[in-house]
C-alpha cells in the first residue's frame, strides 16, 4: 500500500515536471507570439496602424444607433449602428482605475441597420459592414497621447488622422474620460463616477 503511494507520488512528480517544462517552453517569445492574439497596437514600418483584426474577440462596450453629433445632416432612410469594442486588458485595467492604460485600443464598427428581413416586423437589426473608426492611446507616439484612424472594410492599415481634425477637438471637449465617450458606455460610466475620473469638460456639461 505504502509502496504504491510512493510510486503514485513519483508518477505525479514526473507529470508535474513535464507540465512545468511544457509551460516554460510556452513562454519562449516565438511560441508565445503565435499562441496569444496580439492585443497591443501594431504599426507598419511607415507608421500606419495595422487593423486590429481580432477586435471581435474583445469587450463590447455599447451599440449606438443613428447617433448624430452637433447638427450632422440626417441621411434620409439610411440607418446605422455603431458597435464599440475595447481590448480586454484595457477593460480590466479600467475596472480598477476608472481610466485607460497606455496601448488601449477602441474600435467603432459601423453597420447598416436594416428593418426588413426574415420574420422581423418592427425595429432594426445589423447587417453590412460599412467601416471603422479606431482610437489608440500610445503616449510615446502621439503628441496628445491618443491617435485617431479610419478604416474601410477589408483595409489592412491606415495613416494617422492629423491632429487638426475635428475628431480630436470634439473628443477633448465633450468626452467623459480621457477623451473617450464613457458617458455612452453603460458598464463604464458608474466606475468612472466612483473613481472620480470624469473629465472637467464632461462635468461642466452635466
Ligand atoms: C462632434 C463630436 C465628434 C466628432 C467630431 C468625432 N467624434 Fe468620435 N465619438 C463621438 C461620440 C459622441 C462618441 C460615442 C458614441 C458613439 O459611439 O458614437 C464617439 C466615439 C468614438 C469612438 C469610440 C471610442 C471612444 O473614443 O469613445 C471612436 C473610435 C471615434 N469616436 C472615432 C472618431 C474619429 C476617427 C473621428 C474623426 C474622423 C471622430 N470620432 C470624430 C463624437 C465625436
Amino acid at each position: 500500500m505504502f509502496d504504491t503511494c510512493v510510486m503514485l507520488n513519483a508518477a505525479k512528480l514526473v507529470l508535474l515536471f513535464a507540465s512545468l517544462a511544457f509551460a516554460i517552453s510556452g513562454l519562449r517569445p516565438g511560441l508565445a507570439a503565435n499562441a496569444v492574439p496580439q492585443e497591443t497596437p501594431q504599426y507598419t514600418s511607415d507608421g500606419q496602424l495595422k487593423f486590429p483584426e481580432q477586435y471581435r474577440t474583445w469587450v463590447f462596450l455599447s451599440a449606438g444607433m443613428d447617433m448624430s453629433y452637433a447638427g450632422d445632416a440626417q441621411t434620409g432612410n439610411m440607418h446605422m449602428f455603431e458597435n464599440v469594442f475595447v481590448n480586454a486588458a484595457a477593460y480590466e485595467s479600467f475596472q480598477k482605475t476608472g481610466t485607460w492604460p497606455d496601448k488601449t485600443t477602441l474600435v467603432t464598427e459601423f453597420r447598416d441597420a436594416q428593418g426588413k428581413g426574415s420574420i422581423n416586423k418592427h425595429g432594426r437589426f445589423q447587417t453590412d459592414l460599412m467601416g471603422y473608426d479606431v482610437h489608440v492611446k500610445d503616449a510615446k507616439r502621439f503628441p496628445g497621447k491618443w491617435g485617431f484612424f479610419g478604416f474601410n472594410p477589408g483595409s489592412k492599415s491606415s495613416a494617422l488622422i492629423p491632429a487638426t481634425a475635428a475628431c480630436y477637438t470634439c473628443h477633448a471637449d465633450h468626452a467623459a474620460v480621457d477623451t473617450t465617450f464613457v458617458q455612452f458606455y453603460p458598464t463604464l460610466l458608474p466606475i468612472a463616477k466612483r473613481k472620480g475620473t470624469l473629465s472637467s469638460a464632461y462635468k461642466k456639461e452635466n
